[in-house]
């Protein structure tokens, strides 16, 4: 058994704890982050593209934006395509020019890992058996082992960033969170081709056979979703399959190319609230998730961050410890916005299996409303580029 200590113990090495540990380094703040996966897991797994403004202001702030500024793809709308017409969604008209920008999950994390090692503090890589205890004590405990030998790390603070399949949410006892849940009877399936992007901007697009999104990386790599059975197996989608299903859906003359990642994702949105037990605190997916189409995910995790890391250095500097006390209350206003916002977005552009024809024809009748309305298409616009 080996003993470390750390002020910030940091369980998970996605963007909500790669990013809390840079922003604590920033501040003099010391941390130990574990993570079950290794960095060239973590490096390639493809997941979220779209960054809201202030996410992006967040990252140019804290140095970790130089190469998001020369690779990432500023877009100021997007397209809705229902019932054989297309709609620009004009963000810079409606929110006052602001916009999104198109930048890998995968890119952020390395750039994330990047400024981590300069800084001599990467992760630990590749742990198991992570466990959280004595949660409300002033030393909570994390204990997991690594390279065959039992660690022990204690902390003043442990951070739970080990997303929805974690460990640290589930270690709060019974009864001391409340769970807020709603799975959804369709799941997206997920490919990156390469080969350049077949529209300029992204293209939601509600079709009788389901939905559809073109998405993109950069200008030779494409993202696609379709909505698929919440348990598609990739293999019943070849990829022949893949292109017809997304020309028919997309109603585009799609250009083709080797498709180099496909998976599935469950659609599903929840929260725990309070965010927090004793002295651990939940952020990103270990607290909420939302289904993606409301392109919120990520984007969340870093809010919730940037919080926990603002109120940790008044707790480690000041000793004041009311940020910490409203940690909770503060994210769960941007939480709900967003919930509300993912489920909203998904609602209005499946097709829902069980629909007898109702739920079909609100949707088209929000879709009209959304796409000739300035005042119903600037509330989806200011929520797609992110609220304050
Ligand atoms: P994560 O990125 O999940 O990071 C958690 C980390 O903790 C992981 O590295 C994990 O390996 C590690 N971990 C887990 N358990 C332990 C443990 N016991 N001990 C130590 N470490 C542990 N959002 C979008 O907006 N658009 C998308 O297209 C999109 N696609 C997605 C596809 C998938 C398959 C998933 C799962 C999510 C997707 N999301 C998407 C959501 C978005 O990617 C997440 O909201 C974002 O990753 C949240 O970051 P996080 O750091 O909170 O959690
Ligand atoms: C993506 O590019 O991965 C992406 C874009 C928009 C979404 C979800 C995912 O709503």
């Amino acid at each position: 058994m080996s003993d470390m200590s750390a002020q910030v113990g940091i369980v998970g090495a996605g963007p909500a704890g790669l990013l809390l540990s840079h922003l604590l380094h920033r501040q003099g703040i010391g941390s130990v982050v574990l993570e079950i996966r290794s960095r060239s897991y973590l490096e390639q797994r493809v997941r979220a593209g779209v960054l809201e403004q202030g996410t992006v202001d967040l990252l140019n702030d804290c140095g970790l934006g130089v190469r998001m500024r020369r690779e990432g793809l500023i877009h100021h709308g997007v397209e809705l395509r229902f019932s054989g017409r297309s709609h620009r969604i004009d963000f810079g008209e409606l929110t006052g020019g602001r916009g999104i920008t198109v930048y890998g999950q995968q890119e952020v994390v390395k750039d994330l890992l990047r400024a981590r090692e300069a800084a001599g503090s990467l992760p630990r890589f590749e742990v198991a058996d992570v466990s959280v205890a004595d949660l409300t004590t002033e030393r909570p405990v994390i204990r997991f082992t690594h390279g065959g030998a039992d660690h022990e790390l204690r902390c003043d603070v442990i951070a739970g960033c080990d997303g929805f399949h974690g460990i640290c949410r589930p270690s709060v006892p019974d009864g001391a969170l409340t769970e807020f849940d709603r799975t959804y009877p369709f799941g997206w399936l997920g490919i990156l081709a390469e080969v350049a992007p077949s529209t300029d901007e992204l293209i939601y697009a509600r079709h009788e056979r389901g939905f559809a999104l073109h998405s993109m990386r950069s200008p030779t790599l494409s993202r696609f979703y379709l909505q698929c059975e919440p348990d598609a197996d990739p293999a019943d989608w070849p990829d022949e399959r893949i292109w017809d299903e997304l020309r028919v859906r997309l109603d585009l003359d799609l250009a083709e190319g080797p498709i180099v990642d496909k998976g599935v994702t469950p659609m599903r949105s929840y929260v725990v609230e309070p965010m927090q037990y004793g002295r651990l605190y939940l952020a990103g997916d270990a607290a909420h998730i939302v289904p993606p189409t409301g392109a919120k995910g990520l984007n969340l995790a870093v809010a919730d961050v940037r919080v926990l890391a603002t109120a940790l250095g008044r707790f480690f500097t000041a000793g004041d410890d009311a940020g910490l006390r409203a940690y909770s209350e503060t994210c769960l206003r941007r939480v709900w916005r967003a919930e509300h916002f993912s489920w909203w977005m998904t609602s209005m552009l499946h097709r829902f299996p069980d629909d007898q024809g109702f739920e079909q024809k609100l949707q088209l009748s929000q879709l009209e409303y959304v796409t000739s309305s300035a005042a119903a298409a600037a509330s989806l616009a200011e929520n797609y580029v992110g609220l304050p």
